[in-house]
């Protein structure tokens, strides 16, 4: 299964590399559960080779490392790998673009792919490569993160969007989309983590104001900063007209893990 690469079409996320973890909240002991899923779902040890592509700053990997799975991070973006490996040690991390992973054919244990999908242009080139790597029913997992966020954030939004200055994802338009792509090719696809991954943090309102000054969302990368500048002044505004200026904000939010297992694709296998 040959992958072509059109165009170096992917989301840089450099300029966000030191601010990543602070703005995508979900909370370690989540994240810890979802490498447990992992590992045993997939029954791995650490001699396992199973990729997390499009790794960023570690968020999952150092949690499967820590579950003694042999996890390799690949990204294409150096200061993300540079912020990985200054939170956790210990496992390969590799500068890669998806839609030519520097691995054989058939090499693979697994692969681990999350928020990564909707930021590619050629998403479908890229699931054609994790699937050439995968050994043979070996699973791809999938993991969604639907944070209900909060009042503040969802202002901030439709404020962007009101604006004209946030602008649609250039990859997958949704899961459902990704699954039936995996599907066509002979993908099945199971929830696999019975709904349980669920959070709630409490964040310092002016903390979550400076996070958002900063333009941390990749849909919102196009605007200037005076653009970007007027729009955080607003949403000052609506908190305080809405009451929403209290010391104190609370984010919720929940994760979703699907696995896909293929057919067989190699001689020795079913077809
Ligand atoms: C939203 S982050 C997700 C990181 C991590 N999976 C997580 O959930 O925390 C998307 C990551 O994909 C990387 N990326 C974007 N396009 C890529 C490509 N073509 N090849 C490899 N990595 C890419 C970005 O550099 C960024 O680190």
């Amino acid at each position: 299964m040959a992958s072509k690469i059109t165009a170096p079409d992917y989301v840089s996320f450099d300029r966000v590399a030191n601010l990543y973890e602070a703005t995508r909240m979900v909370p370690a002991d989540t994240l810890d559960r979802v490498a447990q899923i992992i590992r045993e779902d997939a029954r791995l040890d650490s001699s396992d080779p199973f990729l997390d592509a499009g790794v960023g700053t570690g968020r999952f990997s150092r949690h499967l490392y820590r579950n003694g799975i042999g996890v390799i991070g690949a990204d294409i973006s150096r200061a993300m790998l540079e912020q990985a490996r200054s939170i956790q040690e210990g496992f390969p991390l590799i500068q890669a673009n998806l839609y030519r992973l520097p691995f054989a054919s058939h090499s693979l244990r697994g692969v681990l792919m999350v928020h990564i999908l909707h930021l590619l242009e050629g998403w479908r080139t890229a699931l054609d490569e994790v699937r050439r790597v995968l050994q043979d029913e070996a699973p791809l997992y999938l993991g969604y993160e639907t944070g209900r966020r909060n009042p503040i954030q969802d202002i901030y939004f439709e404020l962007a969007t009101q604006r004209g200055i946030r602008h649609r994802h250039i990859g997958a338009d949704s899961k459902e989309e990704v699954f039936d792509y995996l599907r066509s090719l002979d993908g099945s696809v199971t929830r696999i983590d019975g709904a349980a991954l669920q959070w709630e943090i409490e964040i310092e309102t002016r903390r979550l104001l400076s996070l958002l000054d900063r333009n941390p969302f990749s849909q919102c990368w196009n605007a200037t900063e005076s653009d970007h500048a007027k729009l955080m002044k607003e949403l000052e505004k609506l908190m305080e007209e809405k009451g929403l200026a209290t010391p104190i904000q609370r984010i919720c939010g929940d994760f979703s893990l699907w696995r896909v297992s293929f057919q067989c694709t190699t001689k020795s296998g079913s077809r």
